[in-house]
């Protein structure tokens, strides 16, 4: 993107500096010198004002996209499938993921309530990995997906067999359905006296569910996450689920992912990354939204430093200049020029949005005076 000064801009109009200057503050920029450098799409927006037609070279190369989906993607490799836990307040969503990883999460937890989004991935005995997301709320969920982005292979819909369907499982399963998600219902809680595992069957029908057992092809599976009944069968299902879909990934090429969370601990700014296809690598140059990252360290979801991060495994990355955004795209740049440039073309594109919607303000009020 070029930059010019208010003085050359004057020169390019064929107009005075001073009557030039005071025209700008017409226009409704405030305290404008000569000196000022401007953008080129601020300077094209005001050379449209003198009736020029100016052609601005906005470096369209200069930033980063994502690889095109290849044609034949059954030659890849499989990755992990990435499941989502959704459903009510204390339905067990965290307790079964914590089973599953065979740590405490819940007994860390202030109160109990998940505070982050946790992801990990579970290695089976089989060798087979799967990559889980622990999700109180759908923010950043919902950011991704309006960029058009499942991070979620599958939903896993948990419901309480002693409380049955309630708000936000129902919530959970519209989102799944608007994302058109696949989900797989874990009817939990089953060691309970209350548990009634055909009063959530049949309220989940009422609701449109078509389980497997009606004919549909919604699998259910009664878990505990206290006892550890049924986790197996759970397991088994997510991989059968996983094969029908199909799963694949390239591992080579230049990174890309999302992020899913962005806090600050005290060894620095931190990002949870969840890659989508390429390896991150420490060393490596990302950039995420209009924040870029020389990548200091990878560590896993137990704080341990790892070398690298392929296809549809969660990690944390450490290196950022300034925190990046949950749910912005993570892509890699092959060299530190390439990802600043991005940085600055991204920057200069909000700029040219904020101009825009500054000059129409301006010709907006203009019209109201007349
Ligand atoms: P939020 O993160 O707050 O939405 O809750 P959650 O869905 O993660 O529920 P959590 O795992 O924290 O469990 C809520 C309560 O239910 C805890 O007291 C658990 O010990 C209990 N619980 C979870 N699963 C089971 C189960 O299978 N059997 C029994 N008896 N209790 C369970
Ligand atoms: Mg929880």
């Amino acid at each position: 993107p070029e930059f010019i000064s208010v003085a050359n801009l004057a020169i390019a109009l064929g107009l005075k500096i001073d009557v030039f200057v005071s025209q700008l503050e017409e226009l409704g920029f405030e305290d404008v010198g000569k000196d000022n450098i401007l953008t080129g799409e601020t300077a094209a927006l005001v050379a449209q004002e003198y009736g020029f037609e100016p052609k601005v070279d906005m470096g369209e190369d200069e930033d980063l996209r994502p690889a095109p989906v290849p044609e034949d993607p059954t030659s890849l490799p499989l990755r992990p499938p990435v499941v989502t836990i959704m459903g009510h307040v204390d339905h067990g969503k965290t307790t079964l993921l914590d089973y599953l990883r065979k740590s405490s999460i819940v007994s860390q937890e202030h109160g109990g309530i998940t505070q982050h989004i946790g992801a990990f991935s579970v290695q089976l005995s089989s060798g087979q990995q799967i990559t889980f997301l622990d999700t109180p709320g759908h923010a950043a969920f919902l950011s991704m997906r309006q960029r058009g982005a499942n991070v979620t292979d599958m939903v896993i819909l948990v419901v309480a067999a002693d409380d049955s369907v309630m708000p936000q499982t129902l919530e959970a399963l519209k989102h799944a359905r608007a994302a058109r998600v696949p989900f797989i219902v874990a009817i939990n809680k089953i060691d309970r006296p209350e548990a009634n595992i055909n009063h959530v069957k049949s309220d989940l029908a009422k609701h449109g569910v078509e389980l497997e057992d009606f004919g549909g092809d919604v699998q259910v599976v009664c878990v505990s996450g206290k006892t550890g009944q049924g986790m197996e069968d759970l397991e088994e299902n997510i991989l059968l689920l996983a094969e029908m879909l199909d799963i694949r990934a390239d591992p080579g090429g230049m990174a890309e992912g999302w992020v899913l969370e962005s806090t600050i601990k005290p060894i620095g700014r931190v990002a949870t990354v969840l890659v989508k296809r390429g390896t991150l690598r420490p060393g490596d140059y990302v950039v995420a939204g209009r924040v870029q990252a020389k990548i200091r360290s990878l560590r896993n979801e137990a704080g341990v430093e790892i070398d690298e991060a392929g296809p549809g495994m969660p990690v944390e990355v450490l290196g950022w200049k300034e925190p990046p955004e949950a749910g912005d795209m993570v892509l890699q740049a092959p060299d530190e020029g390439r990802a600043k440039a991005a940085v600055r073309y991204r920057q200069e594109l909000k700029e040219r949005g904020d101009v825009i919607g500054q000059m129409e303000q301006i010709e907006k009020d203009r019209r109201e005076r007349e």
